[in-house]
């Protein structure tokens, strides 16, 4: 029988954490789920504090030793906390918790992006994101905020992710390091952060015609657990710095052959 892998799965408590946990649980696997509440590391990835308590409680649960990494918390609200917890937590997660994959003969390392990481970005965002400025992507969130156009602040967070993805997965850290880094981009799933919006026929359809999904529609959340399965295996070997879209087809539709 296959030795138990340890898997940290952030946003544990909801959607598609929950839904990955419940999976992998199932499945034979010690999760040690974070999240602000209803989880093994109860902790606040907005902060500088919480990140840092991750590290310490990730290490002491996991006596050191963790198989995979899913840094998938995330907020879709139009705020600067949107910017601090999907960006800047989630990377804190990855690099935080990077030393404890060392220690694993099979680590993986997954992100969930989004599909909205396709929306046109707001530049200064993505360029603060990018530099790693913290206080400088906080503070143009507030800026794009005050002048009614906070709705690019979620698909910049998703875009700036997935650039740091393509940037970092070849690097002695991570493919050097044996860590197969990768990113998934869900299109619309069924969880409470897409509730308000599929509520009624009307707004699901207008959601659907921001987000085509031709492919079966709105995908429900053990659907992504499963790629997220699959993406922390020990069988994946040799996926590296790969976008994995899961989103009905929306990417196709949108992108076509451009991007061949
Ligand atoms: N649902 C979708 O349609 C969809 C599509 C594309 C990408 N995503 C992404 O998938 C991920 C999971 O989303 P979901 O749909 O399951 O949403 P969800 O709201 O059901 O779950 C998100 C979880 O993240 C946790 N979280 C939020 N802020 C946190 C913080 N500061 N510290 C610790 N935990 C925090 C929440 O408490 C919640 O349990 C997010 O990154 C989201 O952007 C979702």
């Amino acid at each position: 029988m296959a030795q138990q892998r340890t898997c940290i799965i952030t946003g544990s408590a909801s959607g598609i954490g929950a839904a990955t946990a419940a999976l992998l649980r199932e499945r034979g696997q010690r999760v040690i789920g974070v999240d602000l509440h209803d989880a093994e590391i109860v902790v606040d990835l907005s902060t500088h504090a919480g990140r840092a308590e991750l590290v310490d409680r990730a290490a002491e649960l996991s006596d050191g030793s963790v198989d995979a990494v899913i840094a998938n918390a995330g907020l879709s609200s139009e705020s600067t906390a949107t910017v601090a917890v999907n960006y800047f937590g989630a990377l804190a997660t990855l690099e935080g918790l990077r030393p404890l994959l060392a220690a694993s003969s099979a680590p993986r390392a997954v992100l969930t992006a989004s599909m909205a990481a396709l929306f046109p970005p707001d530049e200064e965002l993505l360029e603060a994101c990018l530099a790693h400025d913290e206080p400088a992507a906080v503070h143009r969130a507030s800026e794009l905020l005050d002048t009614g156009a906070g709705s690019a602040i979620y698909g910049t967070t998703k875009r700036a992710l997935v650039r740091w993805v393509r940037r970092n997965a070849a690097a002695e850290e991570w493919a050097g390091a044996g860590i197969p880094l990768n990113a998934i981009a869900p299109g619309v799933i069924r969880t409470p952060m897409t509730s308000g919006l599929t509520a009624t026929a009307e707004a699901e359809r207008a959601l659907l015609e921001m987000v085509p999904m031709p492919l079966n529609g709105i995908a429900e959340a053990a659907t992504v657990a499963s790629l997220l399965d699959y993406l922390t295996s020990a069988e994946n070997s040799h996926l590296c710095g790969q976008i994995v879209y899961i989103d009905g087809g929306s990417d196709v539709v949108m992108r076509g052959d451009s991007v061949w």
